[in-house]
């Protein structure tokens, strides 16, 4: 994950909910190959350009072990570092998302996590498709465009002080 990639979702995000020919044909059911059409189409013009989907996942640490070395991805280098697990739905495209979790509570400051501060995660809303079996014809699907909160980063930041 990168800053670049950061903008990526929002600007594809801003894209995708105001497209308005998305929403017309929300409740349609559509056959196999449809699905499987309109499914990779989803995927090459908005998920691969995410570049969240396809994340190796990286071997486990912890935030100690994190702090001492600091480098490589920016998910490794941030004062808040996170890691990613895979969810996944086979009835969602894309079928697997890396969320990314937090590794650390506090924060690394000078090669030690300092619990002063607090490791947060950033959510994005994003767009998948789900697919239902179609109620009146069992070889169809009833495919919907979605909204769904993922975490994709963690950033540092003072204890919320207010309640
Ligand atoms: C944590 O950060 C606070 C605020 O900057 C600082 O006063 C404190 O000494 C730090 N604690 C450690 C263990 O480094």
């Amino acid at each position: 994950m990168t800053w670049a990639n950061l903008q990526m979702i929002y600007l594809l995000s801003l894209l995708l909910l105001r497209d308005p020919a998305a929403a017309a044909n929300a409740h349609r059911c559509v056959s196999v190959d449809e699905l499987n059409s309109r499914a990779s189409r989803f995927q090459r013009n908005y998920w691969d350009r995410l570049g969240l989907s396809g994340n190796p996942l990286p071997a486990s640490r912890t935030c100690a072990q994190t702090a001492e070395t600091m480098l490589g991805d920016l998910s490794e280098r941030a004062l808040s570092p996170w890691t990613y697990r895979l969810d996944q739905d086979d009835n969602r495209f894309p079928r697997e998302i890396s969320f990314a979790k937090c590794l650390c509570q506090g924060c690394i400051i000078n090669q030690r996590e300092n619990l002063s501060y607090n490791s947060v995660p950033i959510f994005a809303h994003l767009m998948i498709l789900t697919k239902t079996l179609c109620p009146d014809d069992p070889n169809k699907y009833l495919v919907k465009k979605e909204k769904k909160i993922v975490p994709v980063a963690c950033t540092c930041a003072v204890p919320n002080m207010t309640k």
